[in-house]
């Protein structure tokens, strides 16, 4: 039987099924081992792991300790209460007809992002303006829809993932923080710092940064230097705010003290910077690496719940839950009818009912008419969320065909 227990309750004998965290943040070449070495239960601790799963079959077995289903089903009983709030925006276009435009902006995002953090790496000054440009078109592209511009965000190329990654985080920060309802200048703000918070991994050399393999813990070490190195270079540009310097430095802090580089407490913490720290391993479990599957958005959404106990803020977790939806635009869905869809935009009702655009049917094995549904109408409900691999589908060229 699979088993969650604290970390104080781990002894050598027992067999762990699973981490329970960032695959990126633990130092151990697998997730599953028989745990022999005391030591290791060290490791685990310093990696920030307040939790793991065991297996009660292939180790020793804690009696009271919740089985895996029970924390699952704990955790999306928690989802599920949330998700009848309704979305605090309306929306004025379609995702489908904002996604061409998204596209352009998502590109040219990167291409800045590029250059930004290659003149960082060869020790050129940041061209902070360039990146302004930058957030100034993925806010207007959010404010039109959020969820065109967010749908593009896991798509990554190995050789680029970085870049991407800054690109999806400073896309999520300003969507997060318009969803808050901060003001303008603390929404762009947080823009830059989002697109900027990896800028210190320019100083990481490439074999290090992207090894397509576990990392030693001495290259661990090297890695935890990023948010200070990022730091000292937008410092030395002279002309970064407060917020974007506070993001750099502080996205990988986690709220009980286990994060880095100050090892900061709950209060110590901004709320932009937990904000950071949420939507940073949001889109590092969703997105696709050379060794790793990434995540579907409503699994990754599950994880963050269970985690946020002890790294983030439970409620701001809930906030993003809202802005980003329990099902993404673009996420691939399966309908009650036996019908598969893409989910093409939010409603305003319910995080469980958006628009759906059904093109296949399970029960006939076939693709059928494309037509689009909105799920608070009950013609039809989710069951759950289906990996594209597994129909061999494309779900974005349906969102695409308008
Ligand atoms: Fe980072
Ligand atoms: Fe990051």
């Amino acid at each position: 039987m699979i088993k969650k227990i604290l970390i104080g309750q781990l002894q050598p004998g027992m067999y762990i099924h699973d981490l329970n965290c960032d695959w990126m943040s633990h130092p151990f070449a697998r997730s599953k081992f028989l745990l022999k070495d005391p030591a290791d239960i060290g490791k685990i601790h310093e990696a920030g792991i307040p939790e793991v799963y065991i297996d009660t079959d292939k180790g020793l077995d804690v009696v009271d300790a919740p089985t895996e289903s029970e924390v699952r089903a704990e955790t999306e009983h928690r989802m599920l209460e949330l998700a009848a709030a309704p979305a605090p925006e309306p929306i004025k276009v379609s995702a489908i007809e904002e996604l061409a435009r998204a596209q352009r902006i998502h590109e040219q995002a990167g291409r800045v992002v590029r250059n930004v953090m290659n003149d960082a790496r060869l020790g050129r000054a940041v061209q902070v303006a360039d990146i302004e440009a930058v957030v100034t078109d993925i806010t207007a592209s959010v404010a039109r829809n959020n969820g065109a511009l967010l749908s593009l965000l896991r798509l990554k190329d190995a050789d680029d993932y970085t870049y991407m990654h800054c690109v999806a985080v400073g896309t999520m920060m300003v969507t997060f923080a318009r969803h808050l309802g901060l003001e303008a200048e603390i929404v762009r703000q947080a823009g830059i710092g989002g697109l900027m918070h990896d800028v210190g991994k320019m100083k990481i050399p490439d074999k290090v940064l992207n090894k397509p393999g576990k990392l030693t813990e001495e290259e661990f070490a090297v890695i935890r230097h990023h948010p200070e190195e990022g730091h000292a270079i937008l410092v030395a540009s002279g002309a970064v705010g407060e917020i974007p310097l506070d993001i750099t430095l502080h996205h990988h802090e986690r709220i009980d003290g286990s994060g880095y580089p100050h090892k900061l407490t709950q209060d110590r913490i901004s709320t932009l910077a937990k904000m950071s720290a949420i939507v940073d391993v949001y889109d590092a479990i969703t997105s696709d690496r050379v060794y790793h599957k990434g995540m579907a958005p409503t699994e990754a959404l599950r994880k963050m719940f269970e985690w946020s106990k002890f790294h983030f803020e439970e409620k701001l977790v809930h906030h993003f839950m809202r802005c980003i939806g329990i099902y993404p635009v673009g996420t691939l869905v399966m309908l009650e009818s036996g019908r598969l869809g893409v989910v093409t935009d939010q409603t305003d009702g319910n995080l469980l009912a958006p628009r759906v655009r059904v093109f296949f049917s399970t029960r006939a094995n076939c693709y059928i008419k494309p037509e689009e549904l909105d799920l608070t109408r009950g013609s039809d409900r989710i069951t759950s969320h289906e990996l594209p691999e597994k129909w061999g589908v494309d779900p974005m060229r349906f969102l695409q065909a308008a």
